[in-house]
């Protein structure tokens, strides 16, 4: 995330990766206040076997786009709910990517972070069965709590 302001909203998507086994790190690395660490962390993020990146930023929020461009590894972007424009010049700058280096983009806020969670989990479980386990009896859960009628 790019600071740590935005940790309230990206939590959600350490706490869903958490529970569904997916083992997680996180960061504070800001696109224009420690370009130098963005730069390291993106560039040997392959070699320090991350297989998605989650990229939370708010207003200008180049952060997904500029990691994406240092790196292959699939990245998405958690637009954070902006103070004077409530997270519009977040997601659309998020969004927004120019064709050549892709950003995935879920929602604005917590939802999107939650989302963003499972989204990177649903990849790993790709290739992973315990997670994939784990992200199909979550989805089981869910749907058992879905009521047939309102009361
Ligand atoms: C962005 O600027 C961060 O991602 C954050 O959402 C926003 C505001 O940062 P702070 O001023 O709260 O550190 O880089």
């Amino acid at each position: 995330m790019g600071s740590k302001s935005d940790w309230p909203t990206m939590k959600f998507a350490a706490d869903i990766l958490k529970k569904l086994g997916v083992k997680i790190d996180t960061k504070i690395v800001s696109a224009h206040r420690t370009p130098k660490r963005m730069y390291d962390f993106s560039s040997k993020a392959k070699k320090n076997n991350i297989a998605v990146i989650i990229a939370g930023a708010g207003g200008s929020a180049h952060l997904p786009g500029m990691i994406a461009s240092l790196t292959e590894i699939p990245v998405i972007g958690v637009p954070i709910k902006s103070k004077s424009l409530n997270g519009l010049d977040s997601l659309l700058s998020i969004v927004q990517m120019p064709k050549g280096i892709p950003v995935g983009t879920v929602a604005i806020g917590k939802t999107g972070a939650a989302n963003a969670g499972l989204f990177a989990a649903s990849i790993i479980a790709t290739y992973n069965s315990e997670v994939a386990d784990k992200l199909i009896s979550y989805r089981r859960k869910q749907t058992k709590k879905v009521k047939q009628k309102p009361r």
